[in-house]
């Protein structure tokens, strides 16, 4: 498929849009000072937390998952079985798991994801959401693909 020119410039901080690529949707999100602290604190808590068996160009920064540490690229199809997490960015303590901050959560079989799309351990999903091949075209137009 043709590479997508996506302008990214109308997401709020702590939103999400879709953009499609390839047929697949794809999540950019615009991660907050707040949010980026957090994954640090996670590493302990999810499955490959620099993606070493998950798939990620070599080119992001292997912590955060991105490029730009704001903006996170990701495929939005679970690895587990392929469904769509939804965009759960904040997350009652007594809602889904006092220990998660937050990030995509799989409606099929419940895997949860943190906001680097990074999987929690123990889930049915094995890895984290994909991060695809992407450049920055301007500061706010990314090209995926
Ligand atoms: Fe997402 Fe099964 S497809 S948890």
């Amino acid at each position: 498929g043709a590479p997508v020119r996506v302008n990214v410039s109308k997401i709020e901080p702590g939103q999400q849009m879709v953009a499609e690529w390839r047929g697949q949707p794809v999540f950019i999100v615009r991660r907050t000072e707040e949010v980026l602290g957090n994954l640090e604190k996670l590493t302990a808590q999810v499955a490959d937390p620099e993606s070493k068996a998950s798939v990620q160009p070599t080119y992001v920064d292997p912590k955060n998952r991105a490029i730009k540490p704001e903006l996170l690229v990701v495929v939005g199809l679970c690895t587990h079985l392929g469904c769509a997490p939804s965009f759960r960015p904040e997350v009652a303590a007594a809602d889904l798991g006092a220990d998660w901050l937050g990030g995509y959560f799989c409606p099929c079989h419940g895997s949860k994801y943190d906001m680097a799309g990074r999987v929690y351990k123990a889930q049915p999903a094995p890895l984290n959401l994909p991060v695809p091949p992407h450049t920055y075209e301007t500061d706010n137009v990314i090209i995926i693909g």
